[in-house]
């Protein structure tokens, strides 16, 4: 059984501005690195995810910390006429060094196929950032029984042609879309099977050695309340957080959750 270090993410979404953010942050930053020492991180690894205008901003007070600063997004091109993108290079330019792919309100506001979050989920590896994949099934889907079809599919087509050495910079979320700001969390029990699904399907393409390794997040509603019992499932390593993640008391404390 892999000893994996549970990773907390504050997806802010298109929250905050730049006084709020860098003030959620100093706090994120403050509580993290109390609990941290020089060579042993916190025993969590923690990311925040501002919207692309505060990044600079905020990478440059996490920087010299414990907690990292990842992007939400990201364009499948490096460079040219694509307006209203930001490439891998940029994100890295200004200190990113995570990026989300795949979220919901990306897949389903925004139209992305699985194809296309493949797509970026490659660029931003062979670009050198690691990349957490979210995946997860609509309501409509579930009552359908088809949850874990609808999941490793997203996975089959989120990871096509990464190879097992990339895989180490992957994390998975796992984000039931009817989970996500809603206030409905999924049951430990209902996420730790999805989430043993994943690992099952991570194995079975890249082996035993990758899938132990890999951490699965989850994702959707998740607060301090609830955020223990979720910890406590054995394939649960960690949490991608939204709206508890905007206020750094119950972001801190959610990371303790994970201790
Ligand atoms: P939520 O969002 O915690 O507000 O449900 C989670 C996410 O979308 O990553």
């Amino acid at each position: 059984m892999a000893n994996r270090t549970p990773i907390i993410g504050g997806n802010w979404k298109m929250h905050t501005d730049l006084e709020s953010g860098m003030r959620i942050a100093s706090e994120v930053i403050d509580y993290v690195d109390s609990i941290s020492s020089e060579d042993a991180p916190a025993g969590a690894d923690v990311v925040l995810y501002p919207p692309f205008p505060y990044l600079q901003a905020i990478e440059s007070i996490t920087g010299p910390s414990h907690v990292q600063c990842g992007a939400q997004d990201l364009w499948i091109e490096e460079e040219g006429a694509f307006t209203g993108e930001v490439s891998a290079s940029m994100l890295k330019d200004v200190g990113a060094s995570m990026v989300l792919t795949g979220h919901s309100e990306r897949r389903h506001i925004v139209g992305e196929s699985d194809e296309l979050v493949g797509q970026k989920t490659k660029r931003a590896l062979d670009s050198g950032l690691a990349v957490t994949l979210c995946v997860g099934e609509t309501i409509n889907e579930r009552n359908a029984g088809n949850t874990l079809d609808v999941v490793c599919n997203q996975l089959s087509k989120g990871l096509d042609g990464i190879s097992a050495d990339a895989m180490a910079n992957v994390v998975i979320a796992y984000e039931p879309v009817w989970a996500i700001g809603t206030g409905h969390t999924a049951s430990p029990e209902d996420a730790q099977e999805v989430h043993v699904a994943i690992r099952a399907h991570v194995e079975s393409v890249h082996g035993s050695d990758v899938s132990n390794n890999i951490c699965i997040q989850y994702g959707g509603s998740v607060k301090p309340e609830n955020a223990k019992d979720l910890f406590a499932c054995p394939d649960i390593d960690g949490a991608l957080v939204g709206g508890a993640s905007l206020t750094a008391d119950s972001f801190n404390a959610i990371i303790e959750a994970s201790l």
